[in-house]
């Protein structure tokens, strides 16, 4: 059983007063009924064909679910279809070439717009140039960029001819990006040779040159000239420059590749319990189907819409829903360079009022961030074009809720607090947004099909009002199909704790903490293993301490989630030197250094806090939480346990002194 005090400390323990649906959004929502709960429960698994069925289909499929491998389930696993030509090629046909697809907008106020039409070029284009490079069906491509429309463009390139992307957050190090080439037997990138942070032009393709230096393989590599004179680059061997190779193949068509349903559409790196992150494998007819279906049903996506998601499509967010889904409904996704305050805390009011955009999906950080910012700046904009808030990566407590109901959508606006995972490939948790009822501090409940549960350690469904572990007692068509490191850690990271093979019962683990009410809604409490969630981004503990311990000089490291208003979680790390105690500016320093080298700046720690020794058990394990309770301010749990019980007391003597 979950400590119920160790995980409703410092989060939306309370629910805030239930909202109905506004009547105006109800009365144009793409879903209305509250039948499709029931609808989907007695037509299971097929219910799903309704996601499936906002396809096209090269070939159709005749099996909906195959369960006789699970965990290993497939869905469609009969059925033929690309997804570029689902995301591109179909808009043409059904007569909206001249739709806009993709509406950029550059961190330096650059504008670009590309149609269905555009993209259909420029994707076309780009796979007959990776072909010509040696692109073959199934080669991992990996993808480094920004946030600039080559980034979704290389996407849709690779899926026209069937070689999965392996699409890596532009901030990630060259040692990071380095051990998702390696780990995916990656032999073809694309990158460019820099972009704008803040106001400064910065090196990506160093770092992309640094990373290739680490690997064995040799890489074959496209540059994308983002920054022209600012940052002047030189193509070395087997490097091309994407906007030539899009001239020699000038107004070359190719033919998307059918895939099988269950074929790799692309693969994602995520943070799990160990240091070596985890390649989430998704696939081409169940991803698809999921993704495009949610964007549906929960994002309430028409193709007339103009639509923002402003999350980094260098992660899953970004993948499922400012591209796949949204582009599957023909709608016009915005993309985003930039921050949220550059030039100023004004920036995406601007942009929501310029483009008169209808939906709109952040993160609760950005959200938190807003609120501390004031609500003078969205009050100086016409926000009234918009119809629908979303949010995603984190738990949202209700009072950033309602301050993004208030001040963002006017009252007006259903807010969906959609979760699910990089593992889940698209929302699992969510009101309907023309259905349901709101509870502020609540993500909602299961999704129709969905069948999300709480339970104890034993696996039994707690009570409403308790806590316990959050579990998917069935497949769902966006599901992680395995790993690309192998199937017995598939099996050990989701499988294991929860199912019981023997009687061929299957149920996945999250790794996260929820409790659920009388009315089935879930509160997310958050993660339960070795994996914070910093700005609604997932670090491991245990890379960020073993990129410490590789600085000369320390001796242990523990990393820690500390709350913050801001963040969320911050890094917190506890080290120990060799030698006895040591405060050294210079171990600080090498710490940072080593941990923005290994995985990205977005793992700095806000504080390193040395202490002579770390806390540990008679069998030598460091106790993480104590160490948690230190850094949050908290009442201290059971310190009997301890080896060196000492030294709690040392570490906030330490504090308080600061
Ligand atoms: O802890 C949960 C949190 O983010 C984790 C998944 O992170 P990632 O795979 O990077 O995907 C993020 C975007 C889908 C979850 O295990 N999380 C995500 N959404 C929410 C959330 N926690 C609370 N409420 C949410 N709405």
């Amino acid at each position: 059983m979950v400590d119920r005090n160790e995980w409703e400390r410092d989060r939306p323990v309370l629910t805030g007063s239930p909202r109905r649906p506004p009547p105006s959004f109800v009365e144009q929502a793409n879903v209305t009924d509250p039948g499709i709960y029931d609808e989907f429960e007695e037509n299971w698994p097929e219910c799903w064909e309704r996601a499936a069925d906002l396809l096209s289909w090269d070939q159709s499929y005749e099996t909906v679910l195959r369960e006789e491998d699970a965990p290993f389930y497939q869905w469609f696993p009969d059925g033929k279809l690309n997804a570029a030509k689902n995301c591109v090629d179909r808009h043409l046909e059904s007569g909206r070439k001249t739709h806009t697809a993709i509406r950029w907008e550059g961190k330096h106020g650059e504008r670009q717009t590309y149609t269905y039409r555009d993209l259909y070029v420029a994707i076309n284009e780009f796979a007959a140039a990776l072909r010509a490079l040696g692109v073959e069906e199934d080669d991992v491509v990996t993808i480094y960029l920004p946030m600039i429309p080559e980034l979704p463009i290389a996407m849709l390139s690779c899926a026209r001819i069937g070689a999965p992307h392996n699409v890596v957050f532009a901030g990630l190090s060259a040692d990071a990006l380095a051990t998702r080439m390696d780990a995916a037997d990656s032999e073809y990138l694309v990158t460019c040779d820099g972009y704008y942070r803040r106001g400064d032009a910065f090196n990506q393709k160093s770092k992309a040159d640094n990373a290739r230096l680490k690997l064995e393989q040799d890489v074959s590599t496209v540059v994308v000239d983002r920054l022209g004179d600012d940052l002047p680059h030189v193509l070395g061997d087997d490097e091309c420059d994407y906007h030539e190779l899009r001239e020699t193949f000038a107004g070359e068509l190719v033919d998307p590749v059918p895939r099988d349903a269950e074929d790799m559409l692309f693969v994602m790196y995520t943070s799990g319990t160990t240091g070596e992150p985890k390649g989430v494998v998704h696939t081409t007819g169940g991803y698809l189907a999921h993704a495009t279906w949610t964007s549906h049903a929960v994002l309430d996506v028409k193709p007339e819409d103009t639509y923002w998601c402003a999350a980094d499509i260098g992660w899953i967010t970004g993948h499922s829903y400012i591209v796949y889904g949204p582009l599957a409904l023909g709608t016009t996704t915005v993309m985003y360079e930039g921050t949220p305050d550059y030039p100023d805390r004004d920036r995406l009011w601007e942009i929501v009022d310029r483009n008169a955009v209808d939906i709109f999906y952040t993160a609760p950080t950005a959200i938190r961030a807003f609120m501390k910012w004031g609500s003078e700046y969205p009050a100086g904009y016409d926000l009234s074009s918009l119809r629908l808030l979303g949010t995603v990566g984190e738990p949202i407590s209700p009072r950033p809720w309602n301050w993004y109901y208030e001040h963002i959508g006017n009252e007006t606006c259903p807010v969906v607090d959609t979760w699910w995972q990089t593992e889940t490939g698209a929302v699992t948790v969510s009101t309907l947004p023309g259905v349901s009822e709101m509870k502020p501090g609540a993500a909602g409940p299961s999704l129709p099909g969905m069948d999300v549960r709480v339970v104890d350690s034993s696996g039994t469904e707690v009570d409403p009002g308790d806590s316990g572990y959050l579990t998917i007692a069935r497949p769902w068509p966006g599901m992680v199909r395995t790993l690309y490191d192998g199937d017995e850690r598939f099996r050990a990271e989701y499988w294991d704790q929860f199912s019981d093979p023997e009687s061929d019962d299957w149920h996945y683990f999250s790794g996260d903490a929820a409790r659920i009410d009388e009315d089935g809604y879930i509160t997310v409490l958050g993660r339960v293993d070795d994996v914070i969630n910093v700005s609604g981004r997932r670090l491991s503990t245990t890379e960020v301490e073993s990129a410490i311990t590789g600085v000369a000089g320390v001796a242990e490291a523990a990393v820690v989630g500390r709350s913050s208003e801001t963040n969320g979680t911050d890094v917190y790390a506890y080290v120990s030197t060799e030698g006895g105690y040591d405060d050294g500016t210079a171990v600080r320093e090498a710490i940072i250094d080593n941990i923005e080298t290994a995985i990205g700046p977005i793992a700095r720690p806000t504080k390193v806090q040395f202490t002579p020794e770390l806390p540990k058990t008679r069998s030598g394990k460091i106790m993480r939480r104590l160490l948690e309770d230190v850094a949050n301010g908290e009442e201290l749990g059971d310190t009997s346990a301890l080896r060196n019980p000492e030294i709690i007391g040392e570490i906030q003597a330490e504090l308080d002194e600061e």
